[in-house]
């Protein structure tokens, strides 16, 4: 037996809502009706106008865990080192854990996948690797095939982490860079992965067209498979290559992306030539925030041993990437 505020059904939500409110709510025990009455669980001999105390059984509510640190046993000291956050690509998680947890990496992944039934895999991250900066992922519960539909701000995309890069981490960003965009604009973008900036910018804006290129070949197919999956054929088109050899080849643009935060500055000067006066760049670099100035510095010195007149309208500071560095994006104004 428990106790309950007997109300009527009409004024059952309210009440609910207001104990709830109060943490006056026992969300151990179930909502239950009774002729034209709902009996809703107290935690103790609560007063409330309209409402009848009163004693009732009701039948328990299981609670589910939703942190699976709280779900994982682990031997005693490792489980402060178990991450707080995880990306989730589509239903695929992937997760990086320091050197001491990776031989209960299946235990890890089993409380992972308690806490979120909507997933089906986790994998392991090693790092990205070459050029491509795809993932070295090792399957660590789940189904090996890591290939899934991610959905951001209105697009959906075919991701396969273990062929492709894709970070979930970016959407924000890309929707920012999307609300920048305006009605006709010439847009590329050199480093375009399967296609998440194309995707969202063409969802949300109106460019004329967003050419979308990258040196991975995987990469592309997805591109060219999300572009038709969300009917953008025409307004992006994707292109496999090196952006160095494939960026002169475009027509004059009013804004170039240039998500590629290792080296993207290698790519400043075909950029710069092909980006009209008072069009945007948007460089993307991972640095420590002490670096910020020194780099910009460079950037301009670059320009103008090029012969460009550019400013830095912005710089927006987007994730961290390490306890030091983070991941920059630099709005440069040509
Ligand atoms: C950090 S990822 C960015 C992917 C995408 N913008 C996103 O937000 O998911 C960088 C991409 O650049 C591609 N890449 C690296 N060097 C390249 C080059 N020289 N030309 C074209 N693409 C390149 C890689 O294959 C990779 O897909």
């Amino acid at each position: 037996m428990g106790w309950c505020l007997k109300v009527p059904l009409a004024e059952g939500e309210d009440c609910r809502s207001s104990l709830r409110e109060k943490g006056l709510l026992d969300m151990s025990r179930a909502i239950q009706r009774e002729e034209d009455h709902l009996l809703v669980p107290v935690a103790g001999p609560v007063r409330m106008d309209g409402a009848e105390l009163v004693e009732r059984e009701l039948p328990a509510l299981e609670r589910k865990e939703t942190d699976y640190r709280r779900l994982v046993e682990l031997p005693e000291g490792l489980e402060r080192l178990l991450p707080s956050s995880y990306d989730v690509i589509g239903d695929v998680a992937i997760l990086k854990l320091e050197r001491d947890l990776v031989p209960f990496a299946s235990d890890v992944a089993e409380a992972l996948m308690a806490a979120s039934p909507r997933l089906r895999s986790v994998a392991l991250d090693r790092g990205v690797r070459g050029e491509t900066r795809v993932r070295d992922l090792e399957v660590v519960k789940g189904d090996e095939d890591l290939s899934s539909v991610h959905t951001e701000y209105g697009v959906s995309m075919e991701v396969d982490p273990s062929l492709a890069y894709f970070n979930p981490r970016l959407a924000r960003e890309r929707r920012r860079v999307a609300s920048l965009v305006r009605e006709g604009e010439l847009i590329a973008d050199l480093f375009a992965g399967v296609g998440p900036f194309p995707l969202v910018i063409c969802r949300h804006s109106h460019p004329q067209k967003v050419y979308a290129m990258d040196i991975n070949r995987d990469a592309v197919e997805m591109m060219e498979r999300n572009i038709a999956r969300n009917r953008m054929e025409g307004r992006i088109v994707a292109l496999h290559g090196d952006a160095r050899s494939l960026l002169p080849r475009l027509p004059a643009l009013d804004r170039a992306i240039m998500n590629l935060p290792q080296s993207a500055e290698e790519f400043l000067d075909i950029a710069l030539e092909k980006v009209r006066r008072g069009g945007t760049i948007h460089l993307y670099r991972i640095m420590e925030r002490d670096e910020l100035t020194a780099f910009q510095d460079r950037v301009l010195d670059e320009a103008a041993s090029l012969g460009h007149d550019v400013a830095v309208e912005s710089v927006h500071e987007l994730k961290s990437y390490s306890p030091r560095m983070s991941v920059y994006c630099f709005d440069i104004i040509r």
